[in-house]
């Protein structure tokens, strides 16, 4: 039976690496790795491989290479588009024990990590230093460096300070014939050559293993206000969302959650919800930061002219850091609140910050049409609208048969308002099936000659991005 892997090639696995590195073919590992924070998905690997440096990586990929075993890089498991399932069996390349920090550099605000950092350790470490790593995606407790770097996580504050990709200076990656590249240098200019650091970020693993990367910091912004602002039509939250960066406020964290949303999470949590008015539809929670904090109500009071033109209700305002702490928990759980409380399908939709009003009416329009229910949050700063489509009360018969269309027809809107299909959780596994709404054939067969480049065995990462018609070229 195929259990991830035939047993000549763990046989073989064994023999090179047995008292050389760490790794194991235990059931319990191997389904540790065989599912990731995307629906119920499972994909056993044959083998979970845990290199401690990028030596042992080299080796384990000259080993694969030379033996047609296909390898997927993971981090802690906690992605939402299935990049880290290992969807053809082999090795799965755990980052767990390549978890160093290491350099801060105060002088020149960098730091090196390696891919197994915990985001909010990393974040933490150089906070005590007083600098800042920008990028807080919602799992930053759980998730690694490696992972964010794989999928171009962003996160609440990316609507001040962008994604992943634009604190990375230079990255160590091992290609899966096993040589090692540098993709830039530790340098926050640099006009040389084609952009690997780019190309490499958000490549969701199928290029190379990152074994390093060196990232810029900032002076750590260390005071923020918050508050949650309430509306009595989501369409009108949407709406004020533009109209806030347009009277001049650049906002850290500009986040929309529906009501269901927020009771969803306070329930998962265990936390009572905010105080709401029975009228309310939907809410944009608010942040600002900065160096003092006399700028900060200020900012606040800015923001209210925005909102306030747009319907908004009485803001309710965190009054100290614990009130803080407590809605920004709220925020995070939504994503395993939704989760927990039906089967369900997640979209990541972005599109121009503008148009977000047009996003929601349209996602409820497909919704209404395919009798799905949908609870919508996000990022809407960006203009990215994590939409949850929810299974309950569905017939699975509809499930199987609606679901693919009806997520066809919100991404047609999608693209048709100018945005794309996945701002920050990456095609993975899940969306393939959507990439040529996202590109035409063109951009398709350069990005697979790119990949065939860097993998022409198509071993690293086997089964992702690109749609099975593509992937056959
Ligand atoms: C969030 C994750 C799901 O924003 O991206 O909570
Ligand atoms: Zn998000």
């Amino acid at each position: 039976m195929f259990d991830g892997m035939p047993d000549l090639w763990k046989k073989s696995f064994q023999k090179e690496f047995e008292g050389k590195l760490c790794f194991t073919d235990s059931e319990e590992m191997r389904r540790r790795m065989a599912s990731d924070h995307t629906e119920d998905l499972v994909f056993m690997p044959g083998m979970v491989v845990e290199p401690s440096t990028a030596h042992e990586v080299q080796q384990v990929m000259k080993w694969a290479h030379a033996n047609d075993v296909p390898v997927t890089p993971a981090g802690a498991m906690t992605g939402l588009s299935g990049g880290a399932l290992p969807v053809e069996g082999g090795i799965s390349m755990s980052t767990r024990r390549l978890n160093r920090i290491v350099t801060i550099d105060e002088r020149n605000h960098q730091v090196v990590v390696e891919p197994g950092v915990i985001v909010q350790e990393m974040q933490e470490a150089v906070q005590a230093r007083g600098l800042f790593y920008a990028v807080d995606p919602a799992s930053r407790g759980s998730c690694t460096i490696g992972g964010n770097l794989a999928e171009n996580s962003g996160g609440p504050r990316a609507v001040k300070y962008g994604v992943t990709k634009d604190w990375v200076l230079n990255l160590e990656v091992v290609l899966m014939d096993g040589s090692v590249i540098e993709t830039g240098a530790n340098t926050l200019k640099n006009s040389t050559g084609y952009n690997l650091t780019a190309l490499m970020v958000g490549s969701e693993g199928t290029l190379g293993v990152i074994t390093r990367a060196t990232l810029k910091l900032l002076p750590w912004p260390r005071y923020t206000a918050l508050m949650l602002v309430p509306f009595a039509d989501a369409h009108s939250a949407c709406r004020a969302v533009a109209e806030i960066f347009q009277q001049g406020n650049q906002p850290s964290a500009l986040e929309f959650m529906e009501r269901s949303a927020i009771e969803l999470a306070a329930e998962y949590a265990g936390m009572a919800p905010p105080a709401m008015d029975a009228s309310t539809q939907a809410h944009l929670l608010i942040e600002v930061d900065g160096f003092d904090p006399a700028e900060l109500m200020p900012q606040l009071e800015r923001i209210y002219p925005a909102v306030n033109a747009c319907g908004a209700g009485e803001p309710l305002l965190a009054e100290d850091e614990a009130a803080k702490n407590q809605l920004w928990r709220l925020r995070r759980v939504v994503g395993e609140a939704v989760k927990a409380a039906s089967v369900y399908k997640e979209e990541d939709t972005v599109v121009p910050r503008g148009t977000l009003p047009e996003l929601l009416a349209a996602v409820k329009a497909v919704g209404a049409k395919h009798g799905f229910e949908s609870i919508c949050y996000g990022h809407a700063g960006d203009g990215n609208l994590h939409v949850n489509i929810l299974k309950r009360g569905v017939s699975e018969a509809a499930w199987e048969a609606e679901l693919p269309v009806a997520i066809r027809s919100i991404f047609e809107k999608v693209v048709a308002l100018g945005g794309t299909i996945s701002g920050e959780h990456g095609i993975g596994w899940v969306q393939r099936p959507y990439m040529d709404l996202a590109f035409g054939s063109t951009e398709l067969h350069l990005q697979r000659a790119i990949k065939a480049q860097f993998d022409p065995k198509g071993l690293l990462n086997p089964g992702k991005i690109w749609p099975m018609e593509v992937s056959k070229i």
